[in-house]
């Protein structure tokens, strides 16, 4: 099969090649890809000296979606349409860019009867986390009606939040350092556009101005902290994301003065009933949702490499889509 092959093992090297599917326990499930996506990590994957690649050789792609056709499992038979995300997949074993892919159980997801394979993609696991977000901070208690800032909008994470909240009743605020796509993150839901640096106001106080009922957030470093000291009394903020910054220098007042929460969101570790409580979630809002309008472009394994040089370089607004099918 033709995959995008991450190699280090002499001089660094990504290039497409012919390669074999690999297992790695027999109960793996095979899946034939259909589409794939391309992800901030997949981007961090694919440079030399990567220190979240956790191999030498790889096939990379955290993401795919397709159909089963080989299971050991009744409850995945054959035929199964799937998403695949989370653990080691594209990190420290082979990943979906790649017309077949080998994945243990727990990072198989059936996809709801809503969700095509290709729109599975776009959703990918910028969606899954976005989804994931929304539920943390309606567990927390945040309601319908609710102003939510979203941080890094124009991003998978970001546009799909926005995406995500107005569906089920929110109002969402965009913060972006790309203020040129102001029409394109209103029409996904946003009912105000902010700079990346407008998060928060009185920056010789302590605490901010009371901005938010809640926030999502995949920016981190000092975007967090502007978010903590601008939240209202008993808001949240769901972060998942360190693009700007993995260092977070804050201090205690927003949580001893507002009794505000900071909700950790991780999409790789979490159990089935998680996966399968975000996949329904998503289920019931895609029939509402045009996927066309998230995706930047499409690309083939042909083109991919340049894809995620894009995605490297935050050119794109949305989601990348990568097409497997055979030709
Ligand atoms: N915790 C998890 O399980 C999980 C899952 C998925 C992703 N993530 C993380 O979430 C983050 C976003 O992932 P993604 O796939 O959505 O990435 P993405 O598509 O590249 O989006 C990131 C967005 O952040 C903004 N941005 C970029 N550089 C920035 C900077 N230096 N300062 C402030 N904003 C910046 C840009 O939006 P604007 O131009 O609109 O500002 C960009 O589009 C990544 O850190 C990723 O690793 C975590």
């Amino acid at each position: 099969m033709r995959a995008l092959v991450i190699d280090e093992s002499a001089d660094f090297s990504v290039a497409v090649r012919d390669v074999t599917p690999r297992a790695l326990d027999a109960a793996d499930v095979l899946v034939r890809v259909e589409y794939s996506g391309v992800n901030f990590k997949d981007a961090l994957v694919a440079q030399a000296k990567s220190r979240v690649r956790r191999q030498p050789v790889l096939v990379g792609g955290v993401d795919a979606a397709g159909l089963v056709v080989e299971s050991s499992h009744d409850e995945l038979p054959v035929g199964t349409r799937v998403a695949v995300h989370g653990g080691v997949i594209g990190v420290a074993r082979d990943g979906g860019f790649a017309e077949f892919l080998y994945a243990p159980l727990a990072n198989v997801s059936p996809l709801p009867d809503s969700i095509a394979t290709r729109d599975a993609m776009v959703i990918g696991t910028a969606g899954f986390t976005a989804m994931q977000s929304v539920l943390a901070l309606e567990d927390h208690g945040i309601e319908a009606g609710a102003r939510v800032l979203v941080t890094g909008a124009t991003g998978g994470v970001g546009s799909q939040s926005l995406t995500y909240l107005a569906a089920r009743g929110y109002d969402p605020v965009a913060s972006t350092g790309s203020l040129d796509e102001a029409a394109w993150l209103r029409a996904r839901g946003a009912v105000e556009v902010i700079g990346r640096h407008d998060v928060a106001d009185k920056p010789d106080r302590v605490m901010a101005s009371e901005a938010w009922d809640g926030a999502i957030d995949c920016v981190g470093g000092d975007t967090l902290h502007q978010i903590l000291r601008s939240l209202r009394y008993g808001a949240a903020v769901a972060a998942s994301g360190l693009v700007a910054s993995a260092e977070l220098v804050t201090n205690v007042y927003p949580f001893i003065t507002r009794g505000v929460a900071l909700l950790g969101v991780d999409s790789v570790e979490v159990g089935a009933p998680t996966r399968t409580r975000v996949w329904r979630a998503l289920g019931a809002v895609a029939p509402t949702i045009n996927y066309e309008e998230l995706i930047d472009h499409t690309t083939s394994l042909d083109t991919l490499f340049e894809a995620i040089e894009s995605v490297r370089a935050g050119r794109h607004r949305g989601r990348v889509l990568v097409d497997l099918r055979a030709d």
